[in-house]
């Protein structure tokens, strides 16, 4: 990557303007290789670059890739209504990147979501022609029986939808079943298992494709960096 000023290399990173960042450098805020730079015009070769604001440091990142553990109460929505948005729950430049949600979690489902502001990861991972699995673990109102597990592997009907549609299931405890889902319908964890007789008390996402938030060490309200390995986990469809 050709070399890049510090003022364009803080913007494209999430601290504000050009300007703001003009002003950031002259302040004495910025450090870079450990050494305060206070010409904004100064460039760097951007890729890997190890920089300071505020005393925080941070590397440069043409793109960013996050997995978050969601908490309960928070919205995917670009404009949350009712309870905070998952963005709040990252570093604020984060948002300036125009970092997204790719696809929803309702507001009162845990777990694993991905983000970025790679326009065109973000298409690739939403398509609906991607058979990513996605595993959900489903706590229930009524006990999880043998004939709920079949039902949702053989399929059920849902109101608005063409054709049945079925996730593996496994039963992991009395109210608790895991369920594979290769869609992302809207609440269909929550639809299929109404549908089969049953009602979901509290959802959460353990994994997408072979990426799973015990293999990140996430816990809720956590969010890491997704490397290479992680990204390649993403592709995996599971046995
Ligand atoms: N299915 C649901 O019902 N809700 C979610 O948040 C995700 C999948």
């Amino acid at each position: 990557m050709a070399k890049l000023t510090l003022d364009r290399i803080l913007q494209s990173q999430g601290f504000g303007t050009r300007k703001h960042c003009r002003e950031l450098v002259r302040a004495g805020e910025v450090r870079v290789h450990g050494e305060t730079i206070a010409d904004a015009a100064a460039s760097f070769d951007a890729d890997g670059l190890h920089f300071e604001v505020f005393g925080e440091t941070w590397t440069f990142r043409r793109h960013l890739y996050l997995a978050l553990d969601k908490p309960a109460n928070y919205e995917c929505s670009r404009k949350p209504s009712h309870h905070p948005g998952v963005l709040t729950l990252l570093p604020e430049q984060f948002a300036w990147r125009d970092v997204q949600p790719i696809g929803r979690l309702d507001h009162d489902t845990t777990g694993l979501l991905l983000l970025s502001d790679d326009g065109a990861f973000i298409h690739a991972q939403s398509s609906p022609r991607r058979h990513v699995p996605k595993i959900y673990v489903a706590t229930t109102h009524a006990p999880v029986t043998a004939e709920l597990v079949a039902h949702l592997e053989a399929g059920v009907q849902l109101h608005d939808e063409p054709a049945p549609l079925a996730g593996k299931a496994r039963q992991l405890g009395e109210h608790a079943i895991e369920l594979v889902l290769e869609e992302g319908k809207y609440h269909q964890v929550k639809r299929m298992l109404a549908a089969a007789g049953n009602h979901c008390v509290a959802l959460r996402r353990v994994a997408i494709g072979g990426l799973t938030l015990e293999g990140l060490g996430l816990g809720e309200g956590e969010w890491c960096y997704l490397d290479e390995e992680a990204l390649g986990l993403l592709a995996e469809r599971g046995s």
